[in-house]
């Protein structure tokens, strides 16, 4: 007979997101193995009560109270696990911090993933949110991940079409993808590693430090340092990192507002559209540096909205609905929010 699950009742997620908002969670487990999850599904106590899986909280919006059980993932482990057409399989638990598990593969000599240096939250919350940064996005270095699926009880391993990742998305975020709770993730790192330099801001910084050859940890290390010139610490400034996605719009669209703002930030992307930099656009509307109550626009970028300290979410999505309605009203342009609204 296993034992009881550890489930706790109307907690504190103050210290579990990034925005450091205070919300309760109705209940609470703190899961530390996959067989808590068949466990909880075999619980007559539990069953038709909705579930919230939490990660690092880097990427929720709590403007609420949570009716629901919060599934807090706390797996762990980090591992290489094989080699591929030569890439080394390093597999890591949902619950790894992020950085951390990037940190372990550059010790064992790995590269791969230092573009995605210090971006906050949780290894099983990369695939879901397929963060990107500095030229680089997760499913450019997945192999596959383990699910295990709180509709049937099953567990199994997907592949990167099966996951659909797309900018800032993936299969988790849609209908077919929400009984799925990411377990592990194994990513492929090349055994012949050549930098991401693709992103002219990191080229610069390369260029300017004075690297012809720069190994996987002083790209890292130069990423780091750019991230902590450009954003705001969690444990400092409650944030979540980039608010809103940086929208996609036909080439016709870019043309026409290009026509009328000859300084639009814009890439075009390989299908032909272009991505404009909501940063830009937020920028432009007067907002950096702005506060609305204790909720505001970071100073040194816009795309990022942060705690000032006391901030409810509430406020943070009011703060949120009036960028979206400046920068609609002026470029025609809808801005969606990156971050999950509770
Ligand atoms: N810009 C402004 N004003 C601002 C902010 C930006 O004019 O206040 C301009 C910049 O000058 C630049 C352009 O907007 O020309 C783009 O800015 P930046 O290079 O800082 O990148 P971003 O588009 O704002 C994206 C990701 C970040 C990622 C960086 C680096 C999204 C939504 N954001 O930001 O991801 O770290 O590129 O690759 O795709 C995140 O998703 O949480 C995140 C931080």
């Amino acid at each position: 007979m296993p034992a009881d699950l550890p489930i706790e009742h109307d907690v504190s997620l103050q210290a579990f997101n990034t925005f450091g908002l205070e919300a309760r969670a109705r209940h609470y487990l703190r899961v530390t193995s996959d067989t808590q999850l068949e466990q909880l599904r075999a619980d007559a106590a539990f069953e038709g009560v909705p579930r919230f899986v939490l990660g690092g909280g880097s990427n929720v919006l709590l403007t609420r109270d949570v009716e629901a059980l919060v599934l807090h993932m706390a797996i762990r482990g980090r591992e290489i696990v094989g080699e591929e057409n030569g890439k080394v399989l390093v597999r890591a638990g949902a619950g790894e911090h992020w950085h951390g598990f990037v940190d372990y593969t550059l010790a064992q000599g790995l590269g791969g993933l230092e573009n995605l240096s210090l971006i906050p939250g949780t290894v099983g919350a990369a695939p879901i949110q397929n963060i990107g940064a500095y030229g680089l996005e997760t499913k450019d270095v997945f192999h596959s991940l383990t699910v295990f699926d709180m509709g049937n009880g099953v567990r199994r391993t997907l592949n990167a079409g099966e996951c659909r990742f797309g900018y800032r998305d993936s299969v988790f975020k849609h209908a077919d993808g929400v009984n799925l709770v990411v377990l592990d993730v194994t990513f492929a790192l090349p055994r012949a590693w050549q930098p991401n330099l693709r992103y002219a801001e990191l080229a610069q910084a390369v260029e300017t430090a004075g690297f012809t050859a720069p190994t996987p940890r002083q790209v890292s290390d130069l990423v780091v340092a750019i991230r902590r010139r450009k954003l705001p610490d969690p444990a400092e400034i409650g944030n979540a990192g980039s608010f809103f996605k940086n929208p996609v719009v036909p080439p016709a669209a870019c043309a026409a507002l290009l026509a009328r703002f000859p300084q639009l930030v814009h890439h075009v992307q390989p299908d032909g559209s272009e991505k404009l930099a909501a940063g830009w656009l937020i920028d432009q509307c007067g907002w950096k540096g702005k506060s609305l109550g204790a909720a505001g626009v970071y100073p040194k970028q816009a795309l990022v909205l942060v705690n000032n300290g006391g901030a409810t979410g509430a406020e943070v999505q009011a703060l949120a609905h009036a960028i979206q309605r400046d920068v609609l009203e002026r470029f025609g342009v809808e801005l969606e929010p990156e971050p999950v609204f509770v």
